[in-house]
């Protein structure tokens, strides 16, 4: 990827953040998802009263982005305090769409880390063990 286009990832995923409906854990989570398309789709974590309803930053982001027709992605950013990386339910959601995705976390000091999503859900269950079933 393009160094100008990772810095506008990291930047649009930092951006998001400061979006981010976290009044419970005040973790705040900005993500941008860069499609083949080329367009990229922003996510924040969204909570709720009753917690587990809520929803992180890089679901929101790729159900936008589905959600508008793309399959094809090529690197999601992911912006919180610390560096976190992306919880278990989001390495599984963006598994079905490929798991040669980059992932980049970012820190609000700016320091970062990138993997692939395979490394981060090593053996993923995909739509491929399932008999009859078809990925995107
Ligand atoms: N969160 C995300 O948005 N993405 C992650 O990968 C980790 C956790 C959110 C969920 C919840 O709103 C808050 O961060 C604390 O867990």
């Amino acid at each position: 990827m393009p160094d100008d286009i990772r810095q506008t990832l990291i930047a649009r995923a930092m951006a998001a953040r400061a979006r981010a409906y976290a009044p419970y854990s005040n973790y705040r989570v900005g993500a941008a998802l860069l499609a083949d398309s080329g367009t990229i789709y922003d996510g924040v974590n969204v909570e709720n009263a009753v917690y587990p309803v809520g929803l992180c930053a890089e679901r929101t982001a790729l159900v936008k982005a589905v959600s508008e027709g793309e399959r094809r992605f090529e690197a999601i950013a992911v912006a919180t305090h610390n560096g976190g990386s992306p919880c278990g339910l989001c390495r599984q959601f963006l598994a079905e769409f490929g798991t040669a995705l980059q992932v980049i976390s970012v820190g609000a000091d700016g320091r970062r880390i990138t993997w692939k999503l395979g490394e981060l859900l090593p053996h993923a269950f995909t739509g491929s063990d399932i008999p009859g079933g078809s990925r995107a």
